[in-house]
């Protein structure tokens, strides 16, 4: 089965609710539609149910729950809350009020925050940073995890490595230059996702030009404290580091340059050093290999939140939010 539809299965078998504040996109009505269909999330919309119903034309998205800001019973409490988390940064209650009647995407952050949603997925009509900025100020990161990262799932054809051709790579989108505690961070979360969207054991390998000491750089010292933070961290995932990429992931080949190491020749997440390097590296990977690369799954924070492309399509959004479900699962567990 692919990927996709097996992530809609796992969605399918434990509903959750999902956010999509961008209801006045036609692409977010079409997915509702899709969704709602399947039977892979419960959707939440924000905007007047008769003007988003009005434009909706041969999509039916009588199944969703519409949340109109200005009419919204609890937005009181919803106020209250965003002006006392953002108090330390001065945020007023009219402040707050002001956002949340004006800025779909902090209110459904804070429909999240609040537990009306299990997760949020927005971008088809605002920037990254525009949608990434609320869900970091107001749902913060999970207890123990430093820092938000961006993660793609691969979907790599006709590949024996990883699990069956599947792999976790990070930080493709997030952190330009993590220290070695961040990369630590960045690799226990993307062993997180991997259990969560993939369903299996996740083997963590944290990429250098170097193995086991094969070259001596700045570079590979970071990568080398990095292991040692992650193990430190969470000493249950099978983790291991410096590793070049051919060593994480071929069985002959980690054998000859990491004979003690227990990840080497089995890596299905690939953590980068750097985002240059994660960046690159998906991208060759996505267009050598015509591998499929979905994300970038935030992850890290306390509750998820997920940004799509402007250029999206419906289907892109449907996708999303089945990754977001998945997610939103593995946080309730
Ligand atoms: C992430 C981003 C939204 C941060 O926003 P910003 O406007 O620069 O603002 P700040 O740096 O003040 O960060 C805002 C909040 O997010 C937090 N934050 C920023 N980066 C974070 C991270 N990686 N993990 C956790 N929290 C983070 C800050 O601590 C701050 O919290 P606070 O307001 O409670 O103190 C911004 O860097 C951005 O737009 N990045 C673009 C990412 C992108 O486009 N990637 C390529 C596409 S995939």
């Amino acid at each position: 089965m692919a990927f996709l539809d097996k992530i809609v299965e796992i969605a399918k078998s434990d509903v959750q609710t999902i956010v999509l504040p961008e209801a006045f996109d036609p692409r977010t009505i079409e997915a509702t539609h899709k969704v709602l269909e399947k039977g892979i999330a419960k959707v939440i919309l924000i905007g007047d149910e008769a003007e988003i119903k009005s434009t909706a034309g041969q999509w039916n998205i009588d199944g969703a729950e519409f949340i109109n800001p200005k009419t919204f019973k609890d937005m009181d409490k919803l106020v209250t809350k965003l002006a006392e988390l953002r108090k330390s940064k001065g945020m007023t209650e009219d402040q707050a009020r002001e956002i949340l009647m004006t800025n779909v995407l902090y209110l459904g952050v804070m429909l999240v925050k609040m537990g009306y949603a299990g997760g949020m997925v927005a971008g088809a009509a605002n920037a990254t940073g525009d949608v990434l900025r609320p869900a970091l100020q107001i749902l913060k990161t999970a207890p123990g995890i430093k820092l938000a990262s961006g993660a793609f799932i691969m979907e790599v054809p006709d590949c024996e490595y990883g699990e069956n051709g599947i792999f976790i790579f990070s930080d493709c989108a997030l952190n330009p230059n993590p220290n070695a505690e961040e990369l630590a961070h960045i690799a226990v979360s993307s062993a997180n996702t991997f259990k969560a969207l993939v369903h299996a054991e996740p083997h963590v390998s944290i990429l250098s030009f170097s193995s086991k000491g094969s070259a001596k750089h700045p570079d590979v010292d970071k990568v080398i404290e990095a292991t040692q933070i992650a193990k430190a961290l969470a000493p249950e995932i099978s983790l291991d580091g410096e590793l070049q990429f051919d060593a994480s992931i071929d069985a002959a080949i980690g054998k000859k340059k990491a004979p003690d190491s227990t990840v080497a020749g089995q890596a299905n997440v690939i953590i980068f050093p750097d985002l240059d390097a994660g960046n690159i590296g998906y991208k060759l990977v996505q267009r050598l290999a015509k591998a499929n690369a979905y994300g970038p799954v935030i992850q890290g924070l306390s509750m998820p939140v997920n940004d799509l492309s402007r250029g999206c399509f419906a289907d892109d959004i449907v996708g999303t939010v089945a990754l977001t479900a998945l997610q939103a699962q593995m946080q309730n567990k």
